[in-house]
């Protein structure tokens, strides 16, 4: 089975990466076009195959299209073609629905819409895949092992991917603010910048990994730390009373928003 990725920038390099260090990919079997020289010498660098046209990274037997939504329009184009009708199609682009791809693509192909987050850089990524009604079993596996190689990945109804995408596919950026924010104020407190970013970002990995292995709400949790009349409390009210909750609801929605204008 080779697998032909469209566009080899940060997305795709990352995917190629956790698929070969998974070690159940032979990177021969990877193959990758790319316009942008750097990107290719980064793929050629992870042991991929740099194929000097789309047709050729086309060839495989499954297609990862990792190019910005905009592009996409005219891969797409040019990918169209009744060689394709075996193949699964697999699309990483932000907003781009299963419809609009099977629309440029032509009828029968089997699809799948992939969201994953840039955490696939160190194969943490939190991923969610929607696939179209000629996307068979097997097909739907094969599009799990592939990101389960940069973390994790869940089957969800493409009507929820928006609102995923910005608390998955974006919410790295919110979280990457948060830590550097916590490290900012750390900083103004008097503590060293690389030893306050080390310790806002592992504290946070560390809530994070609490929510998910203790299964505890969250806001109990937040109970267990805030002893009354303590400190915890105090740094918990002055969140909210900036708007900290209000904040964190707008920036969802605007990046949910923005998803559904790329369709
Ligand atoms: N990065 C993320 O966190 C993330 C998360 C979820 C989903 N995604 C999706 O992943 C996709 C790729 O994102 P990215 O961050 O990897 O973008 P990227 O780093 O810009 O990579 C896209 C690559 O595609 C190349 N490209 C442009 N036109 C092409 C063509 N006609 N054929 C083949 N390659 C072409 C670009 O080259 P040039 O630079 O020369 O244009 C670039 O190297 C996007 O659709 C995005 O929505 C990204």
């Amino acid at each position: 089975m080779k697998y032909g990725f469209v566009g080899l920038g940060n997305m795709a390099t990352a995917i190629i990466k956790g698929m070969i260090l998974s070690g159940n990919y032979a990177p021969a079997n990877i193959l990758g076009y790319d316009p942008a020289a750097g990107a290719n010498l980064t793929a050629a660098g992870l042991g991929a195959v740099v194929c000097p046209s789309l047709a050729e990274a086309a060839s495989a037997d499954i297609l990862l299209l990792a190019v910005k939504p905009q592009v996409m329009p005219p891969v797409l184009a040019e990918l169209r073609s009744p060689a394709l009708a075996d193949k699964l199609v697999i699309s990483v682009a932000a907003g781009r629905t299963l419809a609009f791809l099977q629309d440029a693509l032509g009828p029968g192909m089997a699809i799948a819409r992939v969201m994953p987050n840039i955490n696939a850089k160190v194969r943490a990524a939190t991923s969610a895949f929607a696939v179209n009604s000629h996307c068979a079993e097997a097909q739907k596996i094969t599009v799990r092992d592939i990101f389960s190689t940069v973390g994790s990945i869940m089957e969800l109804p493409e009507e929820q991917f928006s609102i995923f995408s910005a608390i998955a596919g974006s919410s790295p950026a919110f979280s990457y603010m948060y830590i550097d924010a916590l490290a900012r104020a750390a900083v103004r407190g008097g503590l060293p910048r690389d030893k306050a970013l080390e310790i806002a970002a592992s504290s946070v990995y560390g809530s994070a990994k609490m929510i998910l292995e203790s299964r505890e709400h969250p806001f109990a949790l937040i109970d267990q730390v805030s002893s009354p009349g303590g400190i915890t409390i105090e740094g918990v009210c002055a969140l909210q009373e900036h708007g900290f909750e209000s904040a964190v609801h707008k920036a969802v929605a605007a990046a949910a928003l923005k998803d559904t204008r790329f369709a």
